[in-house]
């Protein structure tokens, strides 16, 4: 997403302390900005920082013959090709939703043909009033995107709704808005993280996936366009934008999970690292460490038997009716790559294969990068280098899309 130009409205509430640092993050992911702010929203942020930091000069005053001699209103609104309002208070989605134009900001609004973001910041109450409901209503009918608010502690002492989206998150929104559309129309289902399984109320068996690789995927896929599902076991990761979330725990939870959301998906991404076995009689309650002290001899091993999980990406090969769904497997080896790697391909009968070495400390499990081997049916492999995840990820969706391109 790297080169829109944002125009960054700042209106008039507490939340605009945060303009400077929305505004580095816009830079940051390679956006030309340029800022304008009521006459309100200078009481809390100096226009000087935003000014630096954007590069270009910081406007407020409509009638003022100096500033629109250097850019006009209406050159403002034409040079966007996408409008950010952030903060938008209560007040200035009444002025959007009611066309005025009484000061800088809010004639660019009336004059610009550019897409419009708004994240609103206010009170609880302000936010709930059905005055700030029928605007927003209003505007949305109008095309207007909204992030947030968040809840949380507000700065008026109230708890709730109200809290300005975190810089991060509004920069990720708009990826969305401004990605390419290469998948949109396409429901792209993602599994992610590795699955948790009981053994008695306290303890599990489990493994090492962070979940990293399978929220970048959907992240990716979501900022292409697609309507995606996450179907993620346990992680500490927040949902990516745009990306609807399922959590699981099992195996056998994210087999129902990963067949009820594939039945109408056109691509299925199964990162997740799925427990090959489980507990074959999991203890309702906890297991008593003297109890098992008082059946066993102290020191003695302790069996635990295993049972076999489904293997739902085979399962999901198999049922396919028809080459319209296409299905990625993802491989964990620890040694023989590139063999271990054929044989799985051959055995799932996916339509590409992404291996992953994890015997490496910078790669595979938990870690920020991943080097991958992307393997296809027909005995192509490609070995793509260390990158980051995200990055990695745009790679194993371009290749989808050209292998499923040449499929059409
Ligand atoms: O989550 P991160 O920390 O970012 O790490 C990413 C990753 C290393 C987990 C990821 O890149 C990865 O390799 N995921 C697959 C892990 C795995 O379970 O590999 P496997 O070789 O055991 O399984 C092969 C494939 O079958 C996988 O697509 C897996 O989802 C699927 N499978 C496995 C077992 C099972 N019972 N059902 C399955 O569908």
């Amino acid at each position: 997403m790297n080169g829109s130009r944002i125009l960054l409205v700042v209106s008039g509430g507490i939340a605009a302390y945060k303009a400077p640092e929305l505004l580095r993050a816009l830079r940051r992911a390679g956006h030309s900005v340029r800022c304008v702010m009521t006459e309100a929203a200078r009481a809390f942020v100096a226009p000087l920082v935003l000014q630096t930091l954007s590069g270009s000069p910081v406007r407020s005053a409509l009638l003022d013959t100096s500033e629109e001699g250097q850019i006009g209103h209406i050159e403002l609104a034409e040079w966007a090709e996408q409008v950010l309002v952030a903060p938008a208070t209560a007040s200035f989605l009444a002025r959007m939703a009611n066309g005025l134009a009484d000061d800088l900001p809010s004639t660019v609004l009336l004059a610009t043909r550019a897409p419009v973001l708004v994240a609103p910041a206010m009170n609880l109450n302000m936010w709930e009033h059905p005055a700030t409901r029928a605007n927003l209503t209003t505007l949305r009918a109008r095309g207007v995107e909204v992030v947030g608010p968040d809840e949380g502690e507000l700065a008026c002492g109230f708890e709730g709704p109200g809290r300005m989206s975190a810089p991060e998150a509004i920069v990720a929104h708009l990826a969305l808005l401004l990605g390419p559309s290469s998948l949109a129309g396409e429901r792209v289902v993602v599994t992610a993280g590795g699955t948790r399984e009981p053994l008695d109320a306290v303890r599990v068996l489990g493994n090492r996936s962070s979940g990293k690789m399978g929220y970048a995927l959907a992240a990716e896929a979501a900022r292409r366009g697609a309507t995606v599902r996450l179907i993620s076991a346990p992680t500490s990761l927040p949902t990516p934008a745009g990306v609807e979330r399922e959590d699981v725990e099992t195996a056998l939870e994210m087999r129902a999970a990963v067949h009820a959301a594939a039945a109408d998906a056109s691509i299925v991404l199964m990162c997740a690292a799925v427990a090959d076995f489980r507990p074959a009689n999991p203890v309702a309650r906890k297991i008593k460490k003297e109890k098992l002290d008082s059946q066993d001899e102290l020191d003695a091993p302790l069996d635990i038997t295993l049972q076999r999980n489904p293997d739902i990406l085979a399962e999901l090969c198999r049922e396919r009716s028809s080459s319209a769904r296409f299905v990625v497997g993802f491989a964990a080896e620890s040694h023989d790559l590139l063999a271990a790697a054929r044989r799985k391909l051959a055995r799932k009968g996916c339509d590409l294969l992404v291996a992953n070495d994890i015997s490496r400390r910078d790669a595979g499990f938990d870690s920020d990068d991943n080097a991958v081997l992307l393997l296809t049916p027909d005995g192509e492999v490609d070995a793509l280098p260390l990158l980051p995840k995200p990055v990695l990820a745009a790679r194993i969706l371009d290749r989808v899309e050209k292998m499923r391109g040449a499929r059409a």
